[in-house]
Formats: C-alpha cells, structure tokens, sequence
C-alpha cells in the first residue's frame, strides 16, 4: 500500500464504472472498465504498467449493522486530529476532510468494518472472552491494545462487548486502498482505465462464507446507475516500467497477471500503426480453456498475421490450461517447450516481464529461465543466476507479483 506521501505525489481521480461482459461467463474475474471523469493533481500522463488505487465502497448493511452494534449514533457529528505520523489515519480520505464529519461519512470512509483478517480471529475471541463487559475492558485498556484488529464478525459474536468510540477508532482497521494494474493503454483508451479483476472469495473453516471487500464491491457496481457511481482512485508507478517500441518482449502473466500485458500489448498495437515494433512472445496461463481463458479473443486476434504478437513479428502467444488434463501444465512447461525461441530473444537484448498473483509462481517461472539459459547457451546453471542479475541489473528483468 502506498504511503500517505506516495499518494500525494500520485494522480488522484473519480471512475465511473462500466462492466465488461466477460468472454467467459464461468470465470470468477470481471474486466471491470472505467471512464476516469474526476480531477487529477498532476500533469504526468499515466502509462502501460501503472497501477490504480482504488478506495472501495462498503457493504451499506455491514456499515449499518456495525454501527448499531456499537450503539453509536450515526448523524452525530465528529472531529477528528491526527496526532502524528504514527497514526495509521493519516493514510486516509478523511484528512481531506476539514471541520466535523458525520459519524457515519467516517465509518464508511476509513473504518474497514467487515475487515478479511482471518488469522487474528482466534486471538480476538480469546481477549474478548475474557473481557465480556465494557466496565472489565475500560479497566483493561492494555489488554484491549493487545487486539490487532476488531471487526463486525467479531462484535456479532460478543455482543455484550461495547467499547468506546475513541477506542474503536484505533481498533478497527483502517480501510486501505487496493491496487489494480492498469489493464488499457491509455493511447488506445483515452480517459478510460481498465482493470482486470478476481472477485476473491472463499469459505472460513467454520463454513462461513467471505469475500474480498473491494473485488466484491467493484462487482456488485451497477453501470446503469442513473446517479453514476464515484469512486475516489489514485494512479501511481508499478514495478513495470512501459517499454520502448523497440525492445523485444518476452511477458509471463498467469491468471489476473495478464491484466498490465493487456495493456502492454493494447500500446504496441497503437505504436505499430506508426511504425515498427519489435518482437512480443506472451505465456499466458489459467485453469481451464472453457471457463477462464480470459480476453481469449484480444490475445488470438493480435497473434494472427501480421499482429503485436504474431509470429510473422518475431513473437507468439502461448497459452497453459492447467487442469485441462491429469497433470498440471503451468506456464513454464510452455516456456521450456519454446526454450529456443526464448533464448533467442533473450539473446536478442529482450526484456523479461513476469506479472501475477501466485506468491511461487515468480520464483518458479525465474528457475525455468535459468534452465532455459543453461540448457541453450551452455553455461553452467550456477551462472545462469549470475545472467539473470546481470539482466535485472540493466533494467531487462521484472516482477510485478501479489497474493
Ligand atoms: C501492484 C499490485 C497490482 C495488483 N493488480 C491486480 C490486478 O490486476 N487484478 C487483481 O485482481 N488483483 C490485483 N492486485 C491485488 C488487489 O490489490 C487486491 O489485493 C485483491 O483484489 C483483493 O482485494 P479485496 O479487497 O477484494 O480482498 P480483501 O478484502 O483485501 O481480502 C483479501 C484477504 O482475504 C484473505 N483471503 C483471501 N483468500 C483467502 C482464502 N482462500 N482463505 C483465507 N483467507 C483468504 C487474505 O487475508 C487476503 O489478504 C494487485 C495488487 C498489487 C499490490
Ligand atoms: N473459483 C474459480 O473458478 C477461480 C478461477 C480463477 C481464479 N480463482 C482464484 O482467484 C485467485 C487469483 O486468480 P488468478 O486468476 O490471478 O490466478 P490463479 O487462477 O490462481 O492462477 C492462474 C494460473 O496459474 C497457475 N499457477 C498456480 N501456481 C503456479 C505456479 N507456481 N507457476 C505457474 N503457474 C501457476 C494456476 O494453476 P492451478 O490453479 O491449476 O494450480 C492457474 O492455471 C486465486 O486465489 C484463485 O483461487 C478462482
């Protein structure tokens, strides 16, 4: 997450949304798209690689219900100082905001009522137990300081706890921005961001039904809605950086991973109507060709002649089902398959790009390329690291990766 200096230093806007029918109806990932209609605070023009902050709505009900559970009254109004760099408050909308502000404006601003911290749940409940009375928990601020977080879930289940409002204030955790990667070229999309999103959403031990908050909210958007809907974002600098029109490219972006090649590959379209372009090789990777080969259209109808990813250019576009058969096929065994293509390019000053959410999958797809670079130039694999670092050392070798 950015810092609150970061996020000054980015572009700050309002997206409407607009929702993409996906090319896959059983797929859990929505391309979510948005027309970028607010105010920016910066010249700078955002590029192929950028990310978009986005500060997700809440659930009205768990907002509504949250609230009630403290007994606060949601139209009174409150004044809120951030004491110092330490507070986790300053990274937050509501500084913008001078002067009193409704109690229920703050909730839903900048208190992550329904928070997705699974992990400390037990931790919570333990302390809570112990501490079932307000009259027991005023007396025992140090062990209500030991909470790391407080939720609804948590509240519904001790709802004889109340605590003061102060207190919750620091409690419960404050709701963060999520980055999304810029899935449109902004030369081919003027004034629009497209995203590629995975609803997230999983089943607790205990069966209860959770879901991330902010795929979830953007999911639930209505495009039709009359009034519009305004949804505060930031724009600010990936870990990838947009590539000249003249550097071969070789992307590695499984899953969501593929969403800031999208626009990599959207640009060089935009650049090869111009002029030349070098070669784009892209390892693509999803479960299933018939349930989330996402944009499968976009990636087929530039890999045909003549194209961004076309052979005819030097490139290709090489796609991993994984559980289309017995065993696992990931995007590197696609990569040895094209050990040569891929050394050839290498060799050819191409830039590696590897995107996605898999935590093993970037240090598995790097292992593959040391084999490859072994395996088709000769060198000793303990080398191969050594080539590697030699590539990221000049600005060749990148990662954008998150769980
Ligand atoms: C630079 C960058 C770029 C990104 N680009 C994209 C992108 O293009 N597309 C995209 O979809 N995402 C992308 N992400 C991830 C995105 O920012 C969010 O993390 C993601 O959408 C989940 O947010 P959420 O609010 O829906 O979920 P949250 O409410 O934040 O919940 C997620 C949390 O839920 C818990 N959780 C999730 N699954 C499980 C499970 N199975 N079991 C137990 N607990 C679980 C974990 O605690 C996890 O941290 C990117 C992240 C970064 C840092
Ligand atoms: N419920 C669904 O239908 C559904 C569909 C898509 C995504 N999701 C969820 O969405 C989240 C992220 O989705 P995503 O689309 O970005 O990615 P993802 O579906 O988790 O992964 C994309 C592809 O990468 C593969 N992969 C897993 N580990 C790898 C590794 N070490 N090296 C190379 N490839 C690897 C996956 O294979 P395997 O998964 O077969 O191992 C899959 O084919 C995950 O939490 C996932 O659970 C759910």
């Amino acid at each position: 997450m950015p810092t609150a200096s970061e996020r000054v230093a980015s572009k700050q806007g309002e997206a409407q949304p607009e929702k993409e029918e996906n090319q896959n109806s059983k797929s859990s990932v929505r391309r979510n798209s948005g027309r970028v209609t607010g105010c920016k605070n910066s010249s700078e023009e955002e590029v192929p690689g950028d990310v978009l902050e986005v500060l997700s709505g809440q659930n009205p009900v768990a907002v509504d219900a949250f609230i009630r559970h403290c007994n606060l009254n949601p139209d009174s109004y409150i004044t809120v100082q951030p004491r110092g760099t330490e507070n986790c408050l300053l990274d937050s909308p509501i500084n913008a905001l001078r002067g009193p502000v409704k109690l229920k404006t703050f909730v839903e601003l900048t208190m992550d009522v329904a928070s997705a911290s699974p992990r400390r749940y037990f931790f919570e409940a333990r302390i809570l137990n112990a501490f079932p009375q307000v009259e027991t928990l005023a007396s025992s601020r140090s062990s209500l300081n030991n909470i790391a977080t407080l939720n609804l879930m948590v509240l519904e289940d001790f709802p004889s706890v109340q605590i003061p409002f102060e207190w919750l204030v620091q409690l419960v955790p404050p709701l963060k921005t999520r980055a999304f990667s810029l899935s449109s070229s902004p030369s081919a999309h003027p004034n629009q961001v497209h995203l590629t999103v995975n609803v997230v959403s999983w089943t607790t031990p205990f069966k209860r039904k959770r879901t991330g908050l902010c795929s979830m909210w953007l999911a639930g958007l209505d495009p039709q809605e009359s009034k519009g809907v305004h949804i505060p974002v930031w724009f600010h600098k990936g870990s990838l950086p947009p590539p000249p029109s003249s550097l071969p490219l070789i992307l590695i972006g499984p899953g969501t991973g593929c969403a800031p090649f999208c626009a990599f590959v959207e640009e060089r379209a935009v650049q090869s109507a111009s002029g030349s372009t070098a070669a784009v090789l892209f390892f693509f990777g999803c479960r299933n060709e018939d349930n989330d080969f996402l944009y499968r259209n976009f990636w087929l109808s530039h890999a045909q002649s003549g194209g961004v990813l076309s052979e005819e250019k030097g490139g290709s576009f090489i796609v991993a089902f994984s559980r289309d058969q017995p065993q696992k096929v990931y995007v590197q065994h696609k990569m040895r398959e094209e050990s040569q293509r891929v050394w050839s390019l290498l060799s050819a000053g191409a830039a590696v790009n590897v995107a996605g959410s898999s935590t093993k999958m970037p240090s598995d797809v790097q292992s593959c390329l040391e084999e490859i670079i072994s395996k088709e130039s000769g060198v000793p694999k303990e080398s191969t690291v050594r080539w590697l670092r030699a590539l990221e050392k000049a600005g060749k070798y990148y990662v954008e990766a998150w769980s």
